[in-house]
């Protein structure tokens, strides 16, 4: 295994070390050859003297070459200093040179912003994209953020919890992915749109503090900052009010994001807050952008509530939940819900940020009897509920805590801390705005023998 990280050379200044890593280039001065050595930690220069044992050999050296090297690390002469990479102070001077692996010549540059190539070509070859600087920084520190909500939600009490994959469908208003199932011929299992009904069930499981970062699939449009699989920072508490989960979840918001990025700029402590009408009226959107300068470096925090609990959809001629169908009305709203819905407020809850949608959440329904009259308002016959939601309404039978809270876009909460435009540079192996992955060739036909054992006939077009 090895010892050390390029990295590391900064501070081994006089001693011999062994590296392994890519040549990301080589610079031939005269005589002597500079060698830029790049791993998992970054960077740090090899320098080659004319008649040195690896001189030969390094003379062979091509971009994306994997090596080993052993090498002594000197530090630089002042004025040769390098300030723009870490290990800038020193050069390792190579005594020893084994190429380990060839590489073909990259289909781009590295070393250079990858963000100038077709990103098709990136997609297709996303182990070369992955390998540059800003691809490398954008994956740590979508962990550093990661690491940092997981180390506060676990000194709140929270309880880290999976839930599954392959499950019923749950309404969130996009179109589901579908499994078929093998063994239940003519069955299906649909892929969550979000663990919502699985973290209510576990806090009438009585958890009361739930969170996961959990991978979402919703079969809809992709654009810039959508994806058909992405991930959400989940959350669900028992016994809290509205006002607990935006305390609770701002609080947490503002500790990680000072923790990863302490030179970021919050516009505004606490987070302002608009209802939704004020919204719609001073800035005809509910997801104003708050920033004075527009710049990436703020950070324009805002909470919008009092949304309103049912809209009229066009497009389905139906009345629907304008979050989801388990969401509470306002206490004093809930009178008006059968004769004036669309004037029912919810206890629910958008976070933006700097004019994006970063979360969402309420405050649940917990009574059955009150669960029951939504479904009823959204135009379900008692034997759809019971086919949908009987589950749920049967659990709510034995005990519920009253429960709430909230789901954050982790993608979007990394690109927008990152300063990227699309949620793609901050996933390792992202989809295609037309939903492919082109590296694996995703999705691809499947052989008829096996669409047989999962008891599926393809239509053939006429
Ligand atoms: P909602 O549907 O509002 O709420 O989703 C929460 C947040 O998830 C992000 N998001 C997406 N990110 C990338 N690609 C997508 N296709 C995508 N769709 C949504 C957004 C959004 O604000 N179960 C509820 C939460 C709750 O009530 O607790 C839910 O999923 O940033």
């Amino acid at each position: 295994m090895k010892q050390f990280f390029c990295l590391e050379t900064k501070d081994l200044g006089g001693s011999e070390v062994e590296l392994f890593g890519w040549i990301e280039n080589r610079r031939d001065h005269g005589k002597i050859i500079f060698l830029d050595l790049r791993d998992a930690s970054g960077v740090v220069q090899l320098v080659v003297l004319p008649g040195s044992k690896a001189y030969k050999t390094a003379k062979k050296l091509g971009p994306e070459f994997v090596v080993r090297i052993k090498g002594r690390v000197n530090r630089r002469p002042e004025k040769m200093v390098n300030k723009k990479i870490a290990t800038g102070k020193v050069e390792v001077e190579v005594l020893e040179l084994e190429i380990i692996s060839k590489a073909k010549t990259p289909v781009f540059e590295i070393d250079k912003d990858t963000r100038k190539v077709r990103e098709d070509t990136r997609l297709s070859f996303r182990y070369l994209d992955l390998r540059s600087q800003r691809m490398k920084n954008n994956l740590k520190k979508r962990q550093e953020l990661q690491n940092a909500f997981r180390e506060l939600l676990l000194e709140k009490h929270f309880f880290e919890i999976e839930t599954p994959y392959l499950t019923k469908g749950t309404p969130e208003g996009a179109r589901e992915f579908i499994i078929p199932s093998r063994l239940q011929p003519g069955k299906f299992y649909v892929l969550p749109q979000s663990p919502q009904q699985f973290k209510q069930l576990l806090m009438v499981a009585g958890f009361e503090r739930y969170f996961q970062f959990a991978r979402c699939f919703r079969d809809e449009d992709p654009r810039g900052d959508r994806q058909f699989e992405f991930t959400q920072l989940d959350i669900e508490m028992s016994f809290v009010s509205e006002e607990d989960v935006l305390n609770v979840v701002e609080e947490m918001v503002i500790k990680a994001v000072k923790k990863v990025y302490p030179n970021k700029k919050i516009t505004s402590l606490p987070f302002p807050r608009l209802t939704y009408k004020e919204a719609m009226r001073d800035y005809g959107t509910d997801k104003p952008d708050l920033r004075k300068d527009k710049s990436a470096e703020e950070l324009a925090f805002v909470w919008i509530t009092d949304m309103p609990l049912f809209e009229w959809s066009e497009s389905e001629q139906k009345i629907v939940s304008v979050h989801h169908p388990f969401t509470a009305p306002k206490e004093e709203d809930e009178e008006k819900m059968e004769k004036s819905p669309d004037k029912v407020r919810a206890q629910a809850y958008d976070l933006v940020l700097n004019g994006v949608e970063l979360g969402g959440g309420s405050i649940r329904i917990h009574k059955p009897d009150l669960q029951k009259k939504v479904f009823k308002i959204l135009g379900l016959t008692p034997k759809e509920t019971e086919e949908k939601f009987g589950h749920l309404l049967e659990a709510f039978g034995y005990g519920t805590p009253p429960h709430g809270g909230i789901a954050l876009g982790f993608d979007r909460l990394v690109m927008l801390l990152q300063g990227e435009k699309s949620v793609r540079e901050v996933i390792a192996f992202p989809k295609t705005g037309d939903g492919r992955d082109l590296l694996m060739g995703a999705p691809a036909e499947i052989p008829e023998k096996q669409l047989g054992e999962i008891h599926i006939k393809i239509k053939k077009k006429k």
